[in-house]
């Protein structure tokens, strides 16, 4: 999956992930957090890790924040048939804490697997967790986000997280110009792709 391993198909992805102990998080879930979502979307959302509600269900992004975010997702003309949603540690961090970085290098391998499958044309960063371990260690939200970055063949983004926007209003207005763009930018990669 990383380091020359050699890329699982999602069913043996799926199951490595549910027997996974590789880190501490293991002890404290429920359910494992796989992903949701089309896997066959050209726009992967990327989060922190399962809350409380994705820890009961084993759905990520289905408590209050996701549900925000769905709506963002609709306002912004995005169809969820074009979406796939991840998130950094699979496994819920005890209290909502932030993954801790070896936690974070543990799971990440599985992350990596699935954005090989899905072949996304932009993944998008929900919040400063998901933008330092994508996009890069040096990324400030606040001032960087909106930003388009080319890497590797993938159109890359970091954004506020939805559960941010649910504690600051002040948020909300550049979070939406955000997924304006990033619904333009899949309309424009689609025309080029003569999707
Ligand atoms: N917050 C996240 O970062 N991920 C989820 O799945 C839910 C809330």
């Amino acid at each position: 999956m990383s380091g020359g391993l050699e890329m699982l198909g999602w069913e043996q992805l799926e199951a490595l992930c549910g027997r996974c102990s590789r880190c501490r998080l293991r002890a404290g879930r429920n359910k494992m957090v796989f992903g949701r979502g089309s896997r066959t979307a050209d726009l992967m959302l990327i989060g922190e890790g399962p809350g409380r509600d994705e820890d009961a269900t084993g759905i990520p992004f289905v408590g209050k924040a996701g549900q925000l975010l769905d709506r963002i997702l609709e306002a912004a003309g995005i169809e969820a048939n074009d979406v796939y949603i991840g998130n950094i540690v699979k496994c819920r961090p005890p209290g909502n804490r932030i993954p801790a970085p070896d936690e974070a290098s543990a799971c990440l391998p599985y992350l990596r697997n699935q954005v090989y499958l899905v072949k996304p044309k932009i993944i998008v960063c929900l919040g400063a967790t998901a933008a330092k371990y994508i996009i890069g260690e040096d990324i400030r939200i606040t001032r960087d986000r909106g930003k388009w970055h080319e890497r590797k063949g993938y159109w890359l983004m970091a954004t506020y997280h939805p559960a941010a926007l649910l504690r600051d209003q002040e948020k909300k207005r550049p979070a939406w110009e955000d997924f304006k763009n990033i619904s333009a930018k899949l309309a424009e990669l689609k025309v080029a792709e003569g999707e």
